[in-house]
């Protein structure tokens, strides 16, 4: 009888000395960015990652972020070596308990619609797609083409996150979260209807902004003036639109070039 090889395989939380295994898992996640720094991975990704092991050997590690209602993965890599042995699922498995017992009740996550192992392993642990995105690069002399904004740009103060989340539909705690990653929020505000008809969180390190979301076109051309005076030396921004052909459209009409689709998933825990 031929039976599914299941090896053993544990799951703890991640140490600064994995640090060496991340570097070797990272690139698997096929995506442009350079591999974080030492300093990155111990701050940022150590809390908040489990580690798949197989005797001394991590073979698969998943970063989340606990939001305030819902747990986000970000980076969920398994060895090549070890694929379809059941550590993804272990991963995810565990990082569910975890969430589920730091009260979350609901995860999520983005994927490339075109990764099928992945998008499989997220269906059978009850994801669903929810929207698809687009993330684009867009050289800043593109900006010469929009006409100015007639709104105003303000940082918007801690005591307003929940408002903002509900006005332009983010999970509670992401605002809260990006402020700690040290991003900056930018929000349009109508001069005209004093409402908030945008909402950007930019880092300038990258430089680009996700979420960048707008209720009125209008408020794309201050978003991206004001993103645009706090890195004056950079040529081009990245962008992501999420589920909204209207910005695409503009984008798209103003040079910048279409990097990625995006596959937003989400299920309950
Ligand atoms: C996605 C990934 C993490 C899956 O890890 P894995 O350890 O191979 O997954 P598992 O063995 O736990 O698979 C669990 C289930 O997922 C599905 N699945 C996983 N890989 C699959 C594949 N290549 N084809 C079809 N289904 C697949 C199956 O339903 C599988 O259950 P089964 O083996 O009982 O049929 C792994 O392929 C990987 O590291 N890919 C590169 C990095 C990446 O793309 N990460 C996701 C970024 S969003």
């Amino acid at each position: 009888m031929s039976m599914k090889h299941e090896s053993t395989f544990f799951v703890r939380s991640a140490l600064d000395t994995d640090y060496l295994a991340f570097v070797r898992l990272f690139p698997e996640l096929q995506v442009d960015d350079p591999v974080p720094s030492l300093e990155t991975w111990t701050a940022g990704f150590v809390p908040s990652t489990l580690v798949a092991t197989r005797g001394e050997e991590v073979v698969g590690y998943c970063y989340f972020q606990e939001l305030r209602e819902t747990g986000y993965v970000r980076n969920i890599v398994v060895a090549p070596a070890a694929r379809r042995l059941g550590v993804g699922r272990t991963l995810m498995n565990a990082t569910a308990n975890q969430l589920r017992a730091h009260g979350k009740s609901s995860w999520r996550l983005n994927v490339k619609p075109d990764n099928f192992p992945a998008r499989f392993l997220y269906e059978r642990m009850g994801l669903r797609p929810q929207y698809e995105s687009k993330s684009f690069r867009m050289p800043w002399v593109a900006l010469n083409a929009l006409p100015p904004g007639t709104s105003f740009v303000r940082e918007p103060t801690l005591e307003r996150d929940g408002e903002l989340e509900s006005a332009f539909e983010l999970p509670r705690g992401q605002l809260e979260s990006a402020r700690g990653l040290k991003r900056i929020l930018l929000e349009a505000v109508s001069s005209t209807t004093q409402r908030s008809i945008g909402l950007a969180v930019f880092d300038p390190k990258f430089p680009g902004a996700f979420p960048f979301r707008v209720k009125d076109i209008e408020a794309v051309a201050t978003l991206l003036a004001a993103m645009r005076q706090l890195v004056p030396a950079d040529e081009h921004v990245g962008l992501v639109a999420e589920d909204d052909e209207r910005l695409v459209d503009l984008l798209v009409g103003l040079g910048a070039i279409c990097r990625d689709q995006i596959l937003h998933m989400a299920g309950p825990l």
